[in-house]
């Protein structure tokens, strides 16, 4: 495949690049931009922070997990790049100076990129920004106090050639094992004609499985130039959201909709993952504890699948089969997913032992009718409880017509039992598992009765 980007201002044309090359390794091996480093290689420490401009903006990437046909037509800057052709800094790379925010210098690179992406974009939330980077030895107060100094200066003029870049003409990128289709027809049609061909969407769990499985992809098919799979259209029943849109996109179209969903989000890997990561990968993956389908789920999501010309629908849950079994043909991938419009009452919680960045342990999702203190339907979902992500029935039919109070919760005890037997892992045990579960419903009672919750306060 030929692919043409532009690095740290220049443009670069490569011809034949491999399908699952990562930038990181290009970078450091190829180019000798030994700036960017390898700390984890699977999108955990952010050492490996590139900034990543295309007509959507400007993001901070892991370019670990990134693999180069993912790149073309889009502006690349490293840590070469953020100071100015004659060695000035950028204003973070200063305030790093002035603040300490660096003592081994390992992570430095990393953070100095994802600080000044924030800083481009205007984003002043620097924990949330900085939560994809890790430093073993400064502590990250004073790389924060450099975020905050850096905020009221200017953003360099040499950084202005990425935001000017535009998709250049290049030789034909086709080739027998990679495709990069730039529609959904396309796509739909090489994927019918090959079903055995490697989806890839943003790479975030594709990526490991060649940086950490040392897997071979013979035939890959690229969905990130697909333009329509990237729409969010809001149609008379609800919000249908394309396969392609990033976890960042559906951020910020849950803020105002539904913050508990959005807060969920905010904790879903880091700023590097959420930038890459599509919400149609998170679906497709079937994992058990990937955490949007219980908040879809329990919204009563419906999922669009397509196979050639032929598309379907069905209510996510019925998506998932068993362990690693989705109700998915050789060939059919997942073009959107529709949420109902009423969100108000859908409440998300993710617990993880780490705030930021961590997988869930679990992940529940509740979705409530009460009409005057009498719980008139519910639908809840849990991540991380069974092999599968999955409904709570039988909780379900023990809330429904009973006044929503703590005593109805003591009496669901018994349905737990019958909806879920979790098992114990590195994450939490069985006991645990459904402890949290349970203590989740006695969160969303909490809430609708006016107390605040916070999984940051321990209070009596
Ligand atoms: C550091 C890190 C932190 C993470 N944190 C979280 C987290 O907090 N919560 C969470 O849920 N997940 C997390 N993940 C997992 C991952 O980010 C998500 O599952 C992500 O949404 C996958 O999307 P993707 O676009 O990157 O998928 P890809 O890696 O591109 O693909 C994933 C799978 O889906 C298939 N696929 C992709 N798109 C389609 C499609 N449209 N149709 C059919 N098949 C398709 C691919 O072939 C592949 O099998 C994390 C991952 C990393 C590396
Ligand atoms: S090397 Fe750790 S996130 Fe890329
Ligand atoms: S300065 Fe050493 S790891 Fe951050």
């Amino acid at each position: 495949m030929n692919i043409a980007f532009l690095l740290n201002g220049e443009s670069v044309e490569l011809a034949e690049v491999s399908p699952t090359e990562t930038l990181l390794d290009w970078l450091r091996e190829k180019r000798g931009l030994t700036g960017t480093k390898e700390g984890c290689n699977e999108g955990d420490c952010g050492a490996c922070t590139v900034m990543v401009t295309d007509a959507d903006g400007t993001r901070a990437l892991n370019a670990c997990i990134l693999f180069l046909p993912q790149l073309h037509g889009k502006a690349v800057r490293t840590v070469e790049g953020l100071s100015g052709p004659d060695g000035a800094l950028h204003p973070v790379q200063q305030a790093l100076v002035e603040f300490h925010g660096s003592q081994c210098g390992f992570c430095t690179p990393g953070f100095a990129v994802s600080m000044a992406t924030a800083h481009l974009n205007g984003d002043t939330g620097h924990k949330d920004a900085l939560a994809g980077n890790l430093c073993r030895c400064t502590g990250y107060a004073p790389i924060l106090r450099a975020a905050r100094a850096a905020e009221d200066r200017s953003v360099p003029d040499w950084l202005s050639a990425d935001r000017d870049f535009r998709n250049p003409e290049i030789a034909d990128s086709r080739s027998p094992t990679c495709h990069a289709p730039e529609t959904a027809d396309d796509l739909a049609r090489l994927y019918a004609e090959d079903p055995q061909a490697t989806l890839v969407a943003g790479a975030t769990d594709v990526g490991l499985w060649v940086t950490k499985q040392l897997r071979e992809l013979d035939r890959v098919i690229f969905l990130n130039r697909c333009a329509d799979l990237q729409r969010i259209e809001e149609t008379d029943s609800g919000y249908r959201i394309g396969a392609g849109v990033t976890m960042d996109r559906v951020h910020a179209l849950m803020k105002p909709l539904c913050p508990s969903y959005a807060e969920m989000i905010r904790r879903y890997g880091s700023t590097q993952v959420r930038g890459a990561a599509t919400i149609g990968g998170n679906i497709a993956n079937g994992s058990p504890i990937g955490d949007n389908p219980p908040a879809l789920i329990a919204a009563g999501a419906t999922l669009h699948l397509r196979h050639g010309d032929t598309r379907r629908d069905l209510p996510l849950e019925d998506f998932f089969l068993d362990y690693g079994k989705q109700d998915r043909a050789p060939g059919e991938f997942v073009e959107a997913v529709t949420l109902p419009k009423a969100l108000d009452s859908l409440r998300v919680y993710k617990l993880s032992k780490r705030f930021d960045q961590d997988i869930s342990a679990v992940c529940g999702a509740f979705n409530l009718t009460v009409t005057d203190g009498i719980v008139t339907a519910a639908r809840i979902a849990f991540g991380g409880l069974a092999g599968i992500p999955k409904r709570a029935t039988h909780v379900e039919a023990a809330l429904t017509g009973q006044p929503w109070t703590e005593a109805t919760l003591e009496a669901t005890a018994p349905a737990w039992a019958q909806d879920f037997t979790p098992m114990s892992d590195m994450r939490a045990s069985a006991d645990y598992r459904l402890t949290a579960a349970q203590n989740m419903l006695r969160r969303a009672l909490a809430e609708d009765m006016g107390h605040a919750t916070s999984v940051l306060e321990v209070s009596p």
